[in-house]
């Protein structure tokens, strides 16, 4: 008989934290091309070294009269290009638009053995995973697939929100999870046009001051609570979590300070939808170097990883040296 995932618990001593598998693969940024265009199209060979992870967008904002030629292009831009460590992800249309059978059947049957990774978008729960998983079975089957294709959920209904243990747990084909802010926005009646990112009235005041001061205005991050519970349903099921787009590409501070937030709570990497976000999720999604250096301190001064010690003046214990083991895990691999 086959346990269930959550039978399998690391033992407590040496491993980073319990239940989490950590990514063998880089997915800082996951940079989306509009597959219909043939001057981005071009520019795939050039991104190829420069992103981890290029990704074919086939759904919203592309436009209903060039879903045909988007879902063409990605196929011709799979076929005529080696990938090499750089991941190759699809974002299908969502299960009940009238583009998605023929995205599916025909990517899978042209570049089935391309492609790494298929992000389902407004994913309402674990019946739109199973639904997916069965289909890609029969066409690796027809197509003689060699590699299971993953799943990747967009996590951007309250629906799917409500349901996000589930989804994350769907099947084993499940490779992690994004944020959709956008159209989560407006499946919750939230009052914004943004896409990502704060919002000025969304914010908490100080104490009004008795000597007439001006009050402070602290802006909070609307996306904190999904964020975190999406982070915790993708770690227990030892899948990945992500931030997803960030739409004012004007601001590339705020698009920072999103993509760190994300980062600090547990996610792995966030959409790139202009060039310029490249950098900035590179350098967000690796470790701070002096992070790094302290963590190494950690793990030298706890060689078992048991114990407890004090460092600059701070308390280090199995609980510190589990993070410290996490940034330098992370850090290996971005060296790597
Ligand atoms: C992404 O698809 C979003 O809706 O934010
Ligand atoms: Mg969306």
């Amino acid at each position: 008989m086959k346990l269930p995932r959550q039978f399998f618990r690391p033992l407590a001593i040496g491993a980073p934290t319990p239940y989490r598998e950590l990514p063998v693969r880089l997915e800082r940024m996951i940079h989306f091309v509009p597959p219909q265009n043939e001057k981005m199209r071009s520019k795939v060979p050039d991104l190829i070294n420069q992103v981890d992870v290029v990704l074919g967008n086939l759904e919203d904002a592309i436009p209903a009269d060039a879903k045909e030629a988007a879902r063409a292009g990605f196929i011709k831009m799979a076929q005529e290009n080696e990938f090499g460590s750089t991941g190759l992800w699809t974002r299908v249309n969502c299960l009940n638009s009238p583009w998605v059978l023929d995205d599916i059947t025909e990517i899978v049957a042209n570049v089935g053995d391309k492609l790494d990774v298929m992000m389902l978008p407004k994913v309402e729960g674990p019946w739109d995973i199973h639904y997916l998983d069965q289909l890609l079975a029969q066409l690796e089957a027809r197509h003689n697939v060699k590699k299971p294709i993953l799943i990747h959920a967009i996590l951007e209904t309250a629906e799917g929100v409500n349901n996000v243990e589930a989804i994350a747990s769907a099947s084993p084909r499940m490779h992690g999870m994004s944020l959709g802010p956008a159209d989560l926005a407006a499946s919750r009646g939230m009052k914004t046009t943004r896409v990502g990112g704060g919002h000025p009235d969304y914010k908490v005041l100080s104490d009004p001051d008795a000597g007439g001061a001006p009050r402070q205005i602290a802006q909070q991050d609307p996306w904190h609570y999904t964020i975190a519970r999406m982070v915790d349903a993708c770690q227990a099921n030892g899948i990945k979590a992500f931030y997803g787009p960030f739409g004012d590409f004007s601001d590339a501070e705020a698009c920072e300070a999103q993509f760190r937030n994300a980062f600090l709570l547990g996610c792995a990497g966030a959409w790139s939808l202009h060039p310029s976000q490249i950098a900035i999720a590179k350098n967000v999604f690796s470790p701070d170097k002096d992070e790094v250096a302290f963590a190494k301190r950690i793990l030298e001064a706890m060689p078992d990883g048991t114990g407890a010690v004090l460092l600059d003046g701070k308390m280090q214990d199995d609980a510190t040296w589990k993070q410290a083991k996490v940034i330098v895990d992370l850090a290996k691999i971005v060296a790597s």
